[in-house]
């Protein structure tokens, strides 16, 4: 039907114009010269009035087609930069994300996230430097100091743009622990990151990056080192309101310089249950950065403990402190007591390597130990 319609329509126009007269020239010349001044008016004000809002609309309108479409990348590449605004609440539900399937379905080159807890300045960032080198892609690094404190690493250091969103921190204080969770959670946002150790400005490595690596990443235990210390130190500082969930039995003491997992760096940052009850009853003479994060993780992840630190520090000069070195300490015989003489337990084995980190160091003893960098092997 509408074939035979269309072809009635032909029959019907053509007869119409090839009875019309021929157009007159000068008519045409007329509207020709108008249609061009038409299109260049509007073309000109399109360029003048039009185009920002009709590309705009365009954008707006189309933006599907032009939008990447999501890729895995997207959900495993980290924060291009460490500066955020999220607060710690929000931070840590983050950084509490756990994959159910276990089996990455990328290549993942698992890293070490070293977190400097620091007041200001790193006076030893050269010889970490030296350490790091040439190992770019198997380390992350992240420094919390004081909030008013603004590093001025070059581009080309590896702590560029290290620095974190922190706070104040007192020692001693909960507000010690809240900084170590904040380094965690931050360092958690990179999927890569395995292994976390927490460091301090006066802290140096003791041997090359890929006997730390190798040690670190081949063990089936964090590294605090949680102990049941019976005296007024320890038990001591125990406070009955913290049952039931802290029973005398299960409360610890360990220095703050862990080195922990991916899996327990989570426990730590998720814990709701147990930080309330440290924040509340642990509180001067009880320091609850001595006793929070061993307390909560023998209960939580017990099994997943070393129970020591790879930290060397030396308390033999007794006192509340341990022993800081300076300058004139460092000799040969003192980088050996450090390296040497040691026995304790690697993945059930006896081994003479114990610890990988080393403190406390005053900012004079930089170059002596600069010297001896290749007896630690870096
Ligand atoms: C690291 O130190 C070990 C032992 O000292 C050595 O065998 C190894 O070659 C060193 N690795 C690098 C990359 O220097
Ligand atoms: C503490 O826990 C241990 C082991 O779960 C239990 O044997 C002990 O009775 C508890 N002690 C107190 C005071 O509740
Ligand atoms: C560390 O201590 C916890 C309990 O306090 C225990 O379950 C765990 O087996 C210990 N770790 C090692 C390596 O012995």
């Amino acid at each position: 039907m509408s074939i035979e319609e269309g072809k009635e329509t032909t029959a019907f126009i053509r007869p119409a114009v090839q009875s019309s007269r021929p157009f007159p020239l000068r008519l045409l010349q007329f509207f020709v010269l108008f249609l061009v001044l038409g299109i260049a008016f509007s073309v000109l004000s399109m360029y003048y009035f039009g185009v920002k809002n009709v590309v705009t609309n365009a954008r707006i309108n189309f933006q599907p087609c032009f939008e990447e479409p999501i890729t895995l990348e997207h959900w495993i590449k980290p924060p291009n930069k460490l500066m955020h605004k999220m607060s710690d609440k929000e931070l840590f539900w983050r950084a509490s994300f756990v994959p159910r399937v276990k089996k990455y379905p990328f290549k993942r080159v698992p890293k070490v996230a070293f977190m400097f807890l620091t007041r200001g300045p790193l006076p030893f960032a050269p010889l970490w430097e030296r350490f790091l080198k040439g190992n770019e892609g198997l380390y992350s690094i992240y420094i919390h100091s004081l909030p008013t404190y603004h590093d001025n690493f070059l581009q080309s250091s590896v702590f560029y743009k290290k620095q974190i969103p922190s706070q104040v921190t007192e020692w001693g204080k909960m507000s010690l622990c809240d900084a170590e969770r904040r380094l965690l959670a931050n360092a958690l946002l990179d999927i890569s990151n395995e292994r976390f150790v927490l460091v301090s400005e006066s802290c140096i490595p003791l041997y090359n990056f890929s006997i730390i690596y190798q040690y670190l990443m081949r063990s089936m235990y964090s590294f605090i080192g949680a102990f049941d210390d019976p005296g007024p130190y320890g038990r001591g500082r125990y406070n009955e309101k913290m049952a039931p969930e802290v029973n005398i039995t299960q409360w610890r003491k360990a220095s703050q310089w862990f080195e922990v997992n991916r899996k327990v760096a989570v426990n730590i940052v998720e814990d709701t249950k147990f930080y309330p009850k440290f924040e509340e009853f642990c509180r001067p003479a009880c320091y609850v950065d001595e006793h929070y994060f061993p307390t909560m993780l023998t209960i939580q992840a017990g099994h997943l403990l070393a129970n020591r630190t790879i930290t060397w520090v030396d308390w033999s000069r007794g006192g509340a402190h341990p022993a800081t070195f300076g300058k004139t300490d460092i000799t040969e015989a003192f980088v050996k007591r450090m390296l040497e003489g040691h026995n304790c337990l690697y993945n059930n084995q006896p081994t003479p390597v114990c610890f990988l980190f080393a403190r406390k160091f005053a900012p004079s003893a930089l170059g002596p130990l600069l010297e001896f960098a290749d007896n630690f092997g870096y």
